[in-house]
């Protein structure tokens, strides 16, 4: 998104030139126009103009609010690379952040322990994986689906605030996610391509948080077969796929077991949050 800022005392009027596709609109809400925006924060004004020194929150019409960061006189929305519509942050999560991640996550695996699923043609999938939130995923000869209960029967636990913040800053401040996926990959594990496509409502987006281990992440396209591009997620990387992407077949074909000293005995862990319903 990019906006044009002019300054005043009391608020800033922000002209929104291209809507951002990752966040969620509401129906009707107008791509561009003006949005009042309360300022909050600390700001001075620069050299180069306006410098924002804190966190601005703005809410256009009404229905979208975001959370943008201001560098300079220009706004600024946190760099990320494009592969076909994937969105991928590099290291949005500096070492201390991943290490709390993991241990939020230890309180999560202490009340839903991991488990290896079967895939509906009755295979162990290579990753084990457990859930946070309203909804877990669940793949057995029934199929793939949502469900509200562990296999213990247990509810999932909640999702740790610290993913919800990340889901916050770069979906929606609006809607959290239903449901956090919690995928471990050990020595050997990867997962074949495949859509995200249990879900309701395909315009929110997927978002997935990587830690650990290195993985070689494969992005298709959104039908079966084709070129791929791949990209090594690395361990702090955050990636969205949404908008035109959000069917694009992905996968994880390897990972470099032991590249990472974030988790003591090696793999990966991968978050994936999504809105379910
Ligand atoms: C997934 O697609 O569910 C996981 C992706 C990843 O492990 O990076
Ligand atoms: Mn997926």
């Amino acid at each position: 998104m990019t906006l044009d800022m002019f300054f005043d005392p009391f608020y800033l009027k922000a002209i929104v030139r291209t809507p951002d596709p990752f966040r969620h609109q509401a129906p009707g809400f107008e791509a561009e126009g003006i949005a009042r925006t309360a300022l909050r924060g600390v700001y001075r004004q620069g050299a180069t103009g306006l410098q924002a020194l804190g966190e601005l929150r703005f809410r256009n019409f009404g229905v979208n609010r975001g959370r943008i960061f201001s560098e300079s006189a220009g706004i600024m929305t946190r760099d990320y690379l494009n592969i076909r519509g994937f969105r991928i942050y590099r290291g949005l999560l500096d070492t201390t952040e991943q290490a709390a991640l993991v241990e939020d996550l230890r309180g999560v695996v202490a009340q839903a322990p991991m488990f290896s699923p079967m895939t509906p043609y009755g295979k162990p999938m290579r990753v084990r994986m457990t859930s946070a939130g309203k909804y877990g995923w669940m793949s057995d000869k029934r199929g793939y689906r949502y469900v509200t209960e562990h296999p213990d029967g247990r509810p999932w636990p909640a999702i740790p605030g610290r993913v919800l913040e990340i889901w916050q800053e770069l979906v929606s401040a609006e809607r959290g996610p239903d449901c956090c996926l919690v995928n471990y990959y050990g020595e050997g594990a990867k997962m074949g391509l495949h859509q995200d496509r249990d879900e309701a409502d395909f315009s929110w987006p997927v978002l997935s948080i990587s830690l650990g281990d290195e993985g070689l992440f494969r992005i298709g396209n959104t039908t079966r077969g084709g070129k791929t591009e791949s990209i090594w997620l690395l361990s702090g990387d955050v990636v969205l796929m949404g908008g035109a992407a959000r069917l694009t077949y992905h996968g994880v074909d390897k990972i470099r077991f032991g590249s990472s000293s974030l988790l003591e005995k090696g793999g990966r862990i991968n978050l994936t949050c999504r809105v379910v319903d």
